[in-house]
Order: C-alpha cells, then sequence, then structure tokens
C-alpha cells in the first residue's frame, strides 16, 4: 500500500501523538503518503483528512491528548454515516487505514474491515481494557497521574486522620485501580471484576482504626457497582469514621505520555505501519509479553483478557 490514513477515536489518551508521530515517520520513511483524519469517524464522515508529513510531527511526542482531536460519533453508527465513511475513503484513494482507540473505535474499525476496508486497529486508552495486548497506549501514564493524586490525598488524609475514597476511570475494567492502588499503598482497592463487600469494607477499616491507623486510602475503579458518593454515605454511616471523597475523573486521562507510553505507541505506530507496506491488513497490534504481536482484529477484540481480576494474592501487601 502506498497510500495509508490515521485517525484517533473515542477518549483520547497520552501517547496517542507519539503513535501518529511514529506512524508518519515510518510511512515517510518506506515512501507512503499519510492522511489524518481529524476527529476520528466525524471527521471520516466530514472528508477533514489532510496530508501529513514529517516535519509536520515534531515536537508532539511529549504532548498528552491527540493532535488529530478524537471524537465519538453516534453518526458513524448510522447507516447512513457509515456509507458517507466509506465515500470519503474512496475519494481519498485510501488504501489502508489505520485506527487508535478503545473498545468502541476499534469495533467501529471491525465494522470497516467487513465491508472491505484495510485496517489495522492500535489500543489507544487509558482504561487498559483490551484483551490482545497486555497495555494500552496511556494506561502507564493514567496510572502514574493516579499515583501521584494518591500521594497528595494521602498527605491532606493522614493530617485530618480521614478515611478517602479515590475514584479512578477504567470503564469496566480495574486495571488502572489495582495498579496505582497497589502501587500507592492504597488500604483498599475496589474493581468492577469483584463484588464490593461494604461489611468486610467497615471491617477492614475499623480494625485499622483499633490499630491505631486512623487514616485509610481506598481507591474505587468508576465501574464498580456502587456509587462513590453512595459508599462514602454508607461507610461514614456504618462506622462514624470521617470519610470524604475524590473523583480524579478527567485529570487522569490528560498529561505528557511516560516513556513507557511512548516507547508502546512508537513500536505499535511503527508495526502498524510496516504491516500495511506489506499489504497486511485487519490487524490488532498489541504487545505480549515484551513482544509486539498482531492478531485478526475481529477475533482479537473477543479474546478472553481479563488481565487483573484476581486480588488475593495482594492480601499480604494491602494489610498492615
Ligand atoms: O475510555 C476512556 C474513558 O476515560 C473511560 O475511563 C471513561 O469511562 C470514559 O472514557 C469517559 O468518556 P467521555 O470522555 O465520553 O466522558
Amino acid at each position: 500500500m502506498k497510500r495509508i490514513a490515521v485517525l484517533t477515536s473515542g477518549g483520547d489518551s497520552p501517547g496517542m501523538n507519539a503513535a501518529i508521530r511514529a506512524i508518519v515517520r515510518s510511512a515517510s520513511c518506506a515512501e507512503m503518503e499519510v492522511f489524518g483524519v481529524a476527529r476520528g469517524y466525524e471527521g471520516l464522515i466530514a472528508g477533514e483528512i489532510a496530508p501529513m508529513d514529517r516535519r509536520g510531527v515534531g515536537g508532539i511526542i511529549q504532548r498528552g491528548g491527540t493532535v488529530l482531536k478524537t471524537a465519538r460519533s453516534a453518526n458513524f453508527m448510522t447507516e447512513e454515516g457509515f456509507r458517507m465513511a466509506m465515500n470519503m475513503l474512496e475519494s481519498f484513494q485510501i488504501e489502508g487505514l489505520i485506527v487508535i482507540g478503545g473498545n468502541g473505535s476499534l469495533r467501529g474499525a471491525a465494522q470497516l474491515i467487513r465491508a472491505g476496508i484495510n485496517v489495522i486497529g492500535l489500543p489507544g486508552t487509558i482504561d487498559n481494557d483490551l484483551p490482545f495486548t497486555d497495555f494500552t497506549i496511556g494506561f502507564d501514564t493514567a496510572v502514574n497521574t493516579v499515583l501521584s493524586a494518591i500521594s497528595n490525598v494521602r498527605d491532606t488524609s493522614a493530617s485530618h486522620e480521614r478515611t478517602t475514597i479515590i475514584e479512578v476511570m477504567g470503564a469496566k475494567c480495574g486495571d488502572i485501580a489495582v495498579y496505582a492502588g497497589v502501587t500507592g499503598g492504597a488500604e483498599i482497592i475496589l474493581i468492577p471484576e469483584r463484588e464490593p463487600d461494604l461489611n468486610e469494607i467497615c471491617r477492614v477499616l475499623i480494625g485499622n482504626k483499633n490499630k491505631g491507623k486512623m487514616s485509610s486510602i481506598i481507591i474505587k475503579a468508576e465501574g464498580v457497582d456502587i456509587s462513590t458518593a453512595e459508599l462514602e454515605k454508607e461507610i461514614r454511616g456504618r462506622t462514624g469514621l470521617d470519610v470524604k471523597m475524590v473523583i480524579l475523573s478527567y485529570l487522569q486521562r490528560g498529561g505528557s505520555p511516560t516513556a513507557s507510553d511512548r516507547m508502546l505507541a512508537s513500536r505499535l505506530g511503527y508495526e502498524a505501519v510496516r504491516l500495511l507496506k506489506d499489504n497486511i491488513a485487519n490487524k490488532a497490534v498489541g504487545v505480549v509479553g515484551g513482544e509486539v504481536r498482531s492478531f485478526d482484529l475481529e477475533a482479537a477484540l473477543e479474546m478472553d483478557g481479563a488481565k487483573v481480576t484476581d486480588l488475593s494474592f495482594l492480601t499480604d501487601v494491602l494489610s498492615s
């Protein structure tokens, strides 16, 4: 293939720019033309497609977000919107499309594949909820952002002898909560993969108090089946402890990508171009055991890949 395009879609994630840069520069080395599609599938439908060159992607590797902008496109899910997107790919004579995004975005990519478009999918989401890769682009940065928030919250929480619940993102996946919670020394970690046991949570907190530990941090993933406000109220009511909550929200989606995310994005971006150059498409590219691997994209989305569902190995680490 000689003429390819790249788009970022869904929630932005730190490292998307590093992937775009790697794609544009690898393509340029392979003497392929690259087009950037603005605002994900929305921009594809609207024909917001422009050529990109090596120099144009200078100075973006350290920036969070995505220079191509992003969107969650309801239009693309309609028959009319999908047809318009197909027409645009045809009129710009795009031979291969690289989609960087999360679950929903890669499902959109699968739809394009079924319609005959050559697509490569890269995992770009902070959630780390894609089964074909050990890590998604943006996850490491988000974890480190949460980690720094935990440190700040711990200072004030300890000073006031409070219990603080920190809600983190992750959609239906508990990986951000687990990685940040373990490395941040949280006393309790709540993830959607496990039903929270309110009695057990209160028992641990009271146990801590009886041992003289007056302040605790609870990391709660947003996908857990109880709202953070409700949890705060329940714990306060049942234990009499001073409980506060912090919802980190979009704070954890921005910021300069870590070295690890920049490296991952660069490796995956390079591989996506290599595949298209060799006329190989319809793959999802990820990293497994440190190796860059590609899988049939549709099958990759259905893989059994729950990564962190069992916290039993953490019991010793969490207790004090
Ligand atoms: O997919 C990434 C993510 O940040 C999730 O963790 C979160 O649930 C969601 O996006 C928020 O989406 P939006 O930007 O549409 O509010």
